[in-house]
C-alpha cells in the first residue's frame, strides 16, 4: 500500500494504473476507520482491480468550527486499517494542497450547490454542509478518476447530493450505496461515536430504536404523520436525546412524503439527534407495497 500526501503524485500513479487496464475503486473518507469504512473498502476491493481511499478532514463542510477541531484523527491507525483490508493506495493530502488558495471569504474558491436535495435536513440545519462536501469530492473525482465510488448510507442525505451531482454534471463514476453497519445494539456506526461517554453511549441506540418504530409503525399501514409521531414518542422517553428532526421522505429527493400520498413505494425515514455536544444522524429505508 502506497500513501500520497500530493494531487501530483497521486494523479501519475492512478495514471500507471490505468495503464495496466485496473478498473480503479474510490473510497472518500474523514479517517477515524471503523467497520461502516471497512464495509466500503471490503466492496471497492471485491468489485474493483485497484482501491484508493482518501482521508481528508474536510474543513469546508464543517459548519461549526468547534466540530472541525474535535474531529477525531489518528492517520496512522487509519493506514494501518486500510492495510489490513488490501486497500492500494491512501490519498492523504493537507488542507493546504486542497485549498492552495486559503478558505478566505476574499478569494472564495469555486464551489458545487446541488439544488433541490441539499436544501433541506441536513442542509438546513448544518448550512454550506453540502456546498463543502460537493467540492470537494467533486475534486476528489478529478484527482483520482475512479470507475466506481463507495458511499455509506448511513449518511442518506449526502449520497442521494453525490448521486445527483453525478448525474447532473456528467461525471463518468459509478456511485454505490453501501448498507449502514450498525453495533451489536442497533447504534449506527460512526466516527463521532468515539466522542460519547459511557452513558451517552448507552442512550445512543435510542435513535435507532426509534427509526425503528416508525418503520413498524408504516409497513402496518399508518401514514407517514402518525409514522412520525411513533418515532418521536420514542425519542421523547429520552430526556437526554435533544431532536432536530425525524421525518418520512423521498431517498432521492428529500422532499417530505404528502400524508395521503397512496403510490408510495420506498422511502426513507431520516432523523438527526444530539446527545450533550454530539450530533448523531441515523435513518432507515422502508419499502411500501
Ligand atoms: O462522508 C464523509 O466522510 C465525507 O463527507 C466525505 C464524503 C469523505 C467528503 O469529505
Amino acid at each position: 500500500m502506497i500513501l500520497f500526501r500530493t494531487i501530483a503524485e497521486m494523479r501519475e500513479h492512478i495514471a500507471l494504473a490505468r495503464g495496466h487496464r485496473l478498473t480503479i475503486g474510490l473510497v472518500p473518507t474523514m479517517g477515524a476507520l471503523h467497520e461502516g469504512h471497512g464495509a466500503l473498502m471490503r466492496r471497492a476491493r471485491e468489485e474493483t482491480g485497484y482501491v484508493v481511499v482518501t482521508i481528508f478532514v474536510n474543513p469546508t463542510q464543517f459548519n461549526r468550527p468547534d466540530d472541525f477541531e474535535k474531529y477525531p484523527r489518528d492517520l496512522a491507525t487509519d493506514l494501518a486499517f486500510c492495510e489490513r483490508l488490501g486497500v492500494d493506495a491512501v490519498f492523504s493530502p493537507d488542507a493546504k494542497e486542497m485549498y492552495p488558495a486559503g478558505l478566505h471569504q476574499e478569494t472564495p474558491v469555486a464551489s458545487v450547490e446541488v439544488a433541490g436535495v441539499s436544501s433541506r435536513l441536513e442542509g438546513e440545519f448544518r448550512p454550506g454542509h453540502f456546498r463543502g462536501v460537493a467540492t470537494v469530492v467533486a475534486k476528489l473525482f478529478n484527482i483520482v478518476p475512479a470507475d466506481r465510488a463507495y458511499f455509506g448510507e448511513k449518511d442518506a442525505q449526502q449520497l442521494a447530493v453525490i448521486q445527483k451531482m453525478v448525474t447532473d454534471l456528467n461525471f463518468p463514476v459509478t456511485i454505490v450505496p453501501v448498507p449502514t453497519v450498525r453495533e451489536p445494539d442497533g447504534l449506527a456506526m460512526s466516527s463521532r461515536n468515539q466522542r460519547l461517554t459511557p452513558d451517552q453511549r448507552r442512550i445512543a441506540p435510542a435513535l435507532y430504536k426509534a427509526l425503528c418504530e416508525a418503520a413498524k409503525s408504516i409497513r402496518g399501514g399508518d401514514d407517514t404523520a402518525s409514522a412520525t409521531r411513533a418515532g418521536l414518542r420514542a425519542l421523547a422517553a429520552m430526556p437526554e436525546i435533544r431532536v432536530e428532526y425525524l421525518e418520512v421522505v423521498d431517498p432521492a429527493t428529500f422532499q417530505p412524503i404528502a400524508q395521503d400520498d397512496q403510490n408510495i413505494g420506498d422511502v426513507r425515514i431520516v432523523a438527526a439527534v444530539w446527545l450533550g455536544d454530539v450530533r448523531l444522524i441515523d435513518n432507515l429505508p422502508v419499502s411500501i407495497r
